[in-house]
């Protein structure tokens, strides 16, 4: 204990010493008329936040608003449990643990390479540190297309060339892989504490593969490629790697069953019935991959909206039950949680309780009828992740990623106009990028909900007009940490650990992440 805490003392004074670089530095605000506020950046100057350490008996509290708070800090000592105190009040249970937390992180798709390359290297340079640095938000996770998407130039796939080729003896990564993918991924390793997890997904492979020919479209696995197709995604692992980039996890194909109706979407696809890849992932992808210096590669299916989860899924393993042999997780999309309770996650967790289920892609902006695809200072987009966050959370998800790390102010480049917002929207010609409220939203998790995490019990005192979202967690080093979302007007939340309580002013349309430490 004393030599860790020498160390510690240590490193801070060499800190100061040299740089003093690590200090926190508040967000240079613009606001947005009749919306919340974006924080600026350039090549010179970027908000920075440091998680402040805690001894026992003291807790910090982390708020942004609508209002323009940005992990505004707090530190305070915790007080004996006093009923005196109005207002709202949680108690926490940290006996009674749930899923463990495998991370938070964003998507490394063309788009994303192409803004960010757009920028000077400093600004790159603030931009991989928003996200991934310990003055960031910490990302831990990041998924990487295999070959091309939506959010490309073009589309492309890899051994495109020759046709028919079962051998695949053309494949080699691409121009975007070299120049964007692979740079942006190994900058963000190196700006990370911990290790980030990867996960890789094919939309569509080259068409020769597929029975409609074609990128987009209503389509299908042709059976002559079942085991090129598990070759293909076995290949990509050994080219990444080579690459310095090892994967964590493979999906098994971006949403499955976009590619079954077609027709309503132009997106690079394959379609997939439940029936069909569970064959393939029985008798081509499992094997393949566990036969494989890759074996340890979780395998996520699924990877679609929560919509399809119940009948999908559970399609998939009542007619391959062999299937659950392979398969170490469910992947799920946000696009269509408001029309599903997240009640459905909790009933596919039940019925496979050694499979992990994790949020894989999210974004705000691409639906037809909204007007703006990038909504510069949007608070309501940060308050529908924050609420779908903790909902997920609180329904089992083991972790949460949302789609590009960054895009141009059109919400692009996307080949096909599926033009999204962004937490990070990128302006070239000014050098600069700014952090939108969604950004914020990511972070008051991920900053704080490290790796190993594990999601503890809440339960409310009644006696309030209205109640706050909230999740809870402990962490590997025993603090606990809770997130709150207050919807309403101004409230005062105490929460209860043990004998102790914490207070919590949160102002309406507010965030609050508190960490505490008990003893
Ligand atoms: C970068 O941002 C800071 C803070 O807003 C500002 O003072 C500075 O002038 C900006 N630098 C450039 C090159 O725009
Ligand atoms: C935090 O917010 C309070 C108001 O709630 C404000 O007075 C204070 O200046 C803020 N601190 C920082 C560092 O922004
Ligand atoms: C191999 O792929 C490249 C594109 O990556 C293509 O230019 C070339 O023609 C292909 N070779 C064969 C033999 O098809
Ligand atoms: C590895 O391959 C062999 C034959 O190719 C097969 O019988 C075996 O089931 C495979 N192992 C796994 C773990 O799938
Ligand atoms: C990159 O920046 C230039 C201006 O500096 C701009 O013309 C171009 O459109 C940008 N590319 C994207 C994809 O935004």
């Amino acid at each position: 204990m004393g030599a860790y805490k020498d160390s510690v003392l240590f490193g801070t004074l060499l800190l100061c010493f040299f740089s003093g670089t690590f200090a926190d530095s508040p967000c240079a605000a613009r606001k947005i008329a009749k919306k919340s506020v974006v924080c600026v950046c350039n090549s010179t100057y970027c908000d920075r936040i440091t998680k402040e350490p805690l001894t026992a008996g003291q807790y910090v509290v982390y708020k942004s608003s609508e209002s323009g708070l940005r992990f505004n800090k707090t530190k305070a000592n915790l007080q004996p449990v006093s009923d005196s105190g109005s207002g709202y009040t949680l108690l926490l249970h940290p006996q009674t643990t749930f899923q463990t937390v495998e991370g938070f992180g964003g998507a490394v798709t063309d788009a994303a390479g192409i803004n960010w390359k757009n920028l000077s290297a400093s600004a790159q340079e603030a931009l991989i540190n928003s996200y991934f640095s310990d003055y960031g938000l910490q990302y831990n996770m990041i998924r990487v297309p295999i070959g091309g998407t939506d959010f490309s130039t073009h589309p492309y796939a890899y051994n495109e060339l020759p046709v028919n080729d079962a051998q695949l003896s053309n494949y080699s990564l691409t121009y975007e892989d070299f120049t964007y993918k692979i740079p942006m991924i190994r900058s963000a390793m190196q700006a990370g504490s911990t290790p980030i997890h990867v996960i890789a997904t094919t939309w569509s492979p080259p068409p020769w593969m597929k029975s409609n020919h074609a990128y987009t479209g209503h389509s299908r696995l042709k059976p002559e490629y079942y085991q090129t197709y598990a070759d293909y995604h076995l290949k990509f692992l050994e080219k990444y790697t080579a690459e310095g980039i090892p994967i964590w996890a493979i999906t098994t194909t971006n949403e499955p069953t976009s590619g079954l109706v077609g027709f309503i979407n132009s997106i690079n696809n394959l379609g997939w019935t439940s029936g069909s890849m569970g064959s393939w992932i029985v008798n081509n992808l499992g094997p393949t991959i566990r036969n494989s210096t890759f074996k340890y590669i979780k395998i996520i299916t699924g990877d679609d909206q929560r919509l399809t989860l119940p009948y999908w899924v559970n399609l998939l393993i009542a007619e391959h039950p062999k299937a659950l042999d392979y398969i170490d997780g469910i992947g799920v999309h946000y696009y269509t949680d408001f029309l599903t309770p997240a009640a459905v996650l909790s009933e596919v967790g039940k019925s496979y309780p050694d499979k992990f289920i994790i949020a894989t892609e999210a974004c705000e902006g691409t639906m037809l009828f909204e007007k703006h695809h990038v909504d510069l200072g949007s608070w309501i987009r940060a308050k529908k992740y924050l609420i779908d966050i903790i909902d997920d959370f609180n329904h089992g998800v083991v972790g949460w990623i949302d789609w590009n790390l960054c895009l141009n102010v059109q919400g692009g480049p996307t080949y096909i106009s599926n033009f999204a917002d962004s937490p990070i929207i990128v302006f070239p010609e000014k050098d600069a990028f700014v952090k939108q409220p969604m950004f914020y939203a990511m972070g008051h998790f991920s900053k704080f909900v490290p790796r190993g995490s594990q999601r503890i019990s809440v339960t409310q005192k009644v006696g309030c007009r209205h109640s706050v979202w909230n999740v809870a967690f402990i962490t590997p080093k025993g603090t606990v940490v809770v997130v709150l979302y207050n919807d309403g007007k101004a409230i005062k939340v105490t929460i209860q650990l043990g004998g102790n309580q914490a207070v919590v002013e949160m102002e309406a349309n507010s965030v609050a992440t508190v960490e505490i430490m008990s003893n």
